[in-house]
């Protein structure tokens, strides 16, 4: 399976700032084609990303999408259309930080999930526990709960669509990245709870370019989704040389 690095810059970067960065990297993946890159800057920042990465083979991802309607009048959100329109390929479901700060239920994420495939992109669903729930020893239940909460209700035949990230809430923007071993041993699971081999497994949390070799050496680790180190030219261009 073809190792995934996935960008996701929040909201850390302005239009120009996103253009900039995105021209650097498509500069480079003739260097590094043997991955697959996925840029996913904020939605006012997708255009003109998308223009700047066209034909360089490197892909456009959104960071979010309206979960429950294609059109209408829901003020402030971005519907599905929106996004194909504008040549995006993945779109991230249910980040800690969508779940944490705007209170998105598994409920939501699971419609958010099922309208990127119906409309044919590929959802990327964010899981993983915080440290409360690491401590009590209860984060494999937990992440299997939101596995099949996220894919309740989606086809079997339809989750080659699908890839998960798994990110460990107290890894995120910490620079505590969990170890190489226990994330292998997480994304494992994962794959049981999933019952297939062929959806890749991301890991995510303070990834840097002194631990994303290790991590993508270890077993069930198919990719990187990464957050601020992916906003930093230098650090992401260090790290795409590293791991190709
Ligand atoms: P981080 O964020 O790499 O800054 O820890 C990862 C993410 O939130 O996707």
């Amino acid at each position: 399976m073809q190792k995934k690095i996935v960008a996701n810059w929040k909201m850390y970067l302005t239009l120009s700032q996103s253009v900039a960065l995105a021209k650097r990297i498509s500069n480079l993946k003739s260097q590094i084609s043997n991955l697959a890159v996925v840029l996913c800057p904020s939605f006012v920042a997708l255009e003109e990303v998308g223009k700047a990465i066209k034909n360089r083979g490197v892909k456009l991802g959104a960071q979010d999408v309206f979960c429950c309607a294609k059109e209408g009048a829901f003020t402030g959100e971005v519907g599905i259309d929106d996004l194909r329109e504008l040549g995006v390929k993945y779109v991230l479901v249910g980040h800690s930080e969508r779940r944490q700060h705007f209170h998105e239920t598994d409920a939501q994420v699971n419609q958010k999930l099922k309208m990127v495939i119906k409309a044919g992109l590929r959802p990327i669903l964010c899981v993983g526990e915080s440290v409360e729930i690491r401590k009590r020893g209860e984060e494999c239940g937990y992440v299997a709960k939101q596995v099949k909460a996220g894919i309740k209700g989606v086809p079997k035949q339809k989750l080659d669509k699908l890839l998960i990230a798994y990110e460990p809430i107290w890894a995120i923007g910490t620079g505590r990245a969990d170890t190489p071993e226990d994330a292998s041993e997480m994304q494992g699971w994962i794959r049981k709870v999933i019952g297939s081999a062929r959806v890749p497994i991301l890991y995510g949390g303070s990834v840097n370019s002194k631990n994303a070799v290790a991590f993508l050496r270890a077993d069930n680790v198919d990719g990187l989704l990464i957050g601020g180190a992916s906003t930093k030219s230098a650090e992401f261009m260090k790290i795409l040389r590293k791991v190709c």
